[in-house]
């Protein structure tokens, strides 16, 4: 028998085993495939390849920037680099704007790119579209709260639901998008105790961000994690001062050129001198040619 187990991916089966069992899921975004094979090792269940990609790896100046192209090209980067995890594609900005929009585009997430799953903003507004999805053997996990993709009309970035009116609508998207067929939604800047009353009417999964600690799980974007950023949101806890650490690293690497003391002996290879001697005509037994310079590389002026 092999000493080596199979890695099984997850599946959204997977996922509400998960929730039904009452474990915490720990939910990170990637983007890149050496990061994807890291958290993937590290036991991660669910990678979001986020439209965040836009801000986080592109230099985009927003999410509406980001187009199917982006998506595909990072979430194929994910799925080779996460054996494990069940991995979903962020659908971007108007990709999704009519429910047969929506099924072209995220059957592209999984026939393309190799994800498991798509995520799309918006709750009622969205419901159609998600129902297709899921009619089309898709699987969707929603988002509601903070949707970046509606910043055009809903205005800078702030906390959704503290009012009667906003908590109303959010709990009634809640339900629509569990209704529709969500195995997942994310809740994102929503007040603690709004996102633990729609977690405990819910029969699938909240994943928060900006949620408190409530929700059934929680979504962070892996460049605050890590701090790669100089600023990083209120709700991100920065978990190592990687911005710092590429800096002294590159930093270090710039001064040992200057010195001369990289390469060194490690990471240099040698070949042996009498070979060398004998391509270039310097051996022991070699003529010095009359400029005191030997060649046995004749140049094409010499043929
Ligand atoms: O794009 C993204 O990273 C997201 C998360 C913030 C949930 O949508």
């Amino acid at each position: 028998m092999s000493a080596q187990t199979e890695t099984r991916r997850l599946s959204v089966a997977d996922i509400a085993r998960m929730y039904d069992d009452g474990v915490p899921i720990p939910m990170l975004t990637a983007y890149d495939y050496p990061t994807a094979r890291i958290l993937d090792e590290a036991g991660i269940p669910i990678l979001l390849v986020g439209d965040s990609v836009g801000g986080a790896m592109l230099g985009y100046d927003d999410e509406m920037a980001v187009s199917m192209t982006d998506m595909l090209h990072h979430t194929a980067a994910v799925t080779r680099g996460a054996k494990r995890a069940l991995v979903v594609g962020d659908m971007p900005f108007l990709s999704y704007a009519t429910p047969e929009k929506g099924v072209t585009n995220g059957g592209r997430f999984l026939a393309e790119a190799g994800a498991q799953a798509v995520k799309v903003e918006g709750g009622l507004r969205t419901a159609r579209t998600i129902e297709a999805l899921v009619k089309a053997g898709i699987p969707v996990m929603g988002h509601i709260g903070w949707t970046p993709q509606s910043a055009n009309r809903a205005g800078k970035v702030k906390v959704q639901g503290k009012t009667r009116e906003q908590a109303r609508a959010l709990l009634g998207d809640a339900l629509a998008v569990q209704d529709a067929g969500c195995f997942a939604v994310v809740l994102e800047l929503v007040p603690e105790q709004l996102a633990r009353a729609i977690t405990e009417r819910l029969a699938i999964p909240t994943i928060g961000i900006g949620a408190g600690p409530g929700c059934s799980g929680q979504v962070q974007v892996i460049t605050d994690l890590l701090g790669l950023e100089e600023w990083h949101p209120k709700h991100a806890k920065p978990y190592v001062d990687l911005r710092a650490a590429i800096g002294d690293a590159v930093r270090a690497y710039s001064r040992d050129v200057s010195a001369g003391t990289f390469p060194g002996p490690e990471q240099t290879v040698r070949m042996a001198d009498d070979v060398l001697a004998e391509v270039l005509g310097t051996g022991a037994n070699d003529r010095p040619t009359s400029v005191g310079v030997t060649s046995v590389i004749p140049l094409d002026r010499d043929l």
